[in-house]
């Protein structure tokens, strides 16, 4: 034996033949041993300390030993080092022990004695073999598992220099236009009020403010003159305006890692009653964040400076609220956002 517990070529593959009879033993050694390091041990006991010290590839067990048998050894190697693979040797009469060996997770058996000596090296081969094979895959698995998360770290990266990229998009297009001007950070403001009233969970209340912030990214396909008309839109200029919540979902749907946020961009003009664009939703059919983001948009709306009108005061602009409560807007929501508002969760109504 070497410093390593093991005689022979260091480097490979490393064979524990646990036998009590001397010529089993030295037969196994002769055998195998061009091929591999070696060691051997008398009992069970010596075998499972060895293991423990020096470790082993393949141990060829004899099943038959004093004290603890071979699959006593077997069950401790499988359960403490379950890439060791065991080969149990076993006597002609006993083949219904061979295929216990094998339930309790031995890699092959040997009957014993052996006929063809040769078998011996072939099933050592073999187990040697397997483990290599699932070395190899440990080892591809490990590294995927890595670049898995390199990737998703990459992923959550791109995911936000993309939002940041879109968010200043809404602030370039609100900035041409002093009466818009922080309506998105507004809605999403409110849309968190209303979805914590809501109880929503972090992961949903951060797609939420998220949403509600991007919900008119459309607007930035529609036309500068009419975006920023005073007086009324002729029913062209409407239905050009219109298409704002499908051109941001458009523009969102390109991103695999937005979907969630499309029904805040696409349906925040959807109405209870099924009366609103695009979809002509109605309900409970309209995401709820939708709702939110409706409810949220509707109020910072009227509580705005307009050109042709001053903001509405808390009072007036709640009690449109409450009026479009079940036709335009969700009652549960508006019901939300009015005990938001009680626990001044949003205050001052009056913005320029
Ligand atoms: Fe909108």
């Amino acid at each position: 034996m070497d410093m390593n517990g093991y005689s022979g070529t260091p480097g490979s593959a490393r064979v524990l033949i646990v036998d009590d009879e001397e010529v089993i033993r030295r037969l196994l050694y002769e055998t195998l041993s061009p091929e591999y390091a070696l060691a051997s041990t008398e009992t069970a006991e010596q075998a499972y300390d060895f293991i423990e010290e020096h470790n082993a590839d393949v141990v060829l067990v004899d099943k038959n030993l004093p004290g603890l048998t071979g699959l006593d050894l077997l069950k401790q190697v499988k359960s403490r080092s379950p890439d060791v693979e065991v080969i149990v040797i076993t006597g002609y009469a006993s083949l219904e022990s061979a295929l216990d060996a094998l339930r309790l997770g031995a890699y092959d058996y040997l009957l014993k004695p052996f006929d063809d000596i040769s078998i011996v090296s072939e099933k050592v081969r073999r187990a040697i073999e397997k483990r290599e094979l699932a070395k190899e895959r440990n080892g591809l698995l490990e590294q995927l598992m890595v670049s898995n998360k390199e990737l998703r770290s990459t992923q959550d990266f791109m995911r936000r220099s993309y939002l940041e990229t879109l968010t200043s998009m809404i602030t370039a297009l609100e900035a041409r236009d002093a009466y818009t001007r922080g309506h998105s950070d507004r809605v999403a403001e409110f849309s968190v009020a209303i979805g914590k009233e809501l109880n929503l969970g972090p992961d949903r209340m951060e797609r939420l403010r998220d949403g509600a912030r991007l919900h008119d990214l459309g607007k930035i396909g529609v036309r500068e003159d009419i975006l920023n008309k005073v007086g009324r839109l002729s029913p062209e200029e409407f239905e050009h305006i219109k298409q704002h919540p499908i051109i941001g979902a458009e523009i969102i749907g390109k991103m695999e890692n937005y979907r969630q946020l499309l029904p805040m961009i696409r349906n925040h003009h959807e109405r209870w009653d099924g009366k609103g664009y695009p979809d002509g939703l109605a309900g409970e059919q309209i995401p709820l964040e939708a709702r939110i983001v409706s409810v949220a948009d509707c109020y910072d709306a009227m509580t705005s400076k307009r050109p042709y009108r001053d903001p509405l005061l808390l009072d007036s602009a709640m009690n449109i609220l409450k009026e479009a409560s079940g036709s335009q807007l969700d009652p549960t929501v508006v019901g939300a956002f009015f005990m938001a508002v009680q626990k001044s969760i949003v205050t001052s109504p009056l913005k320029n």
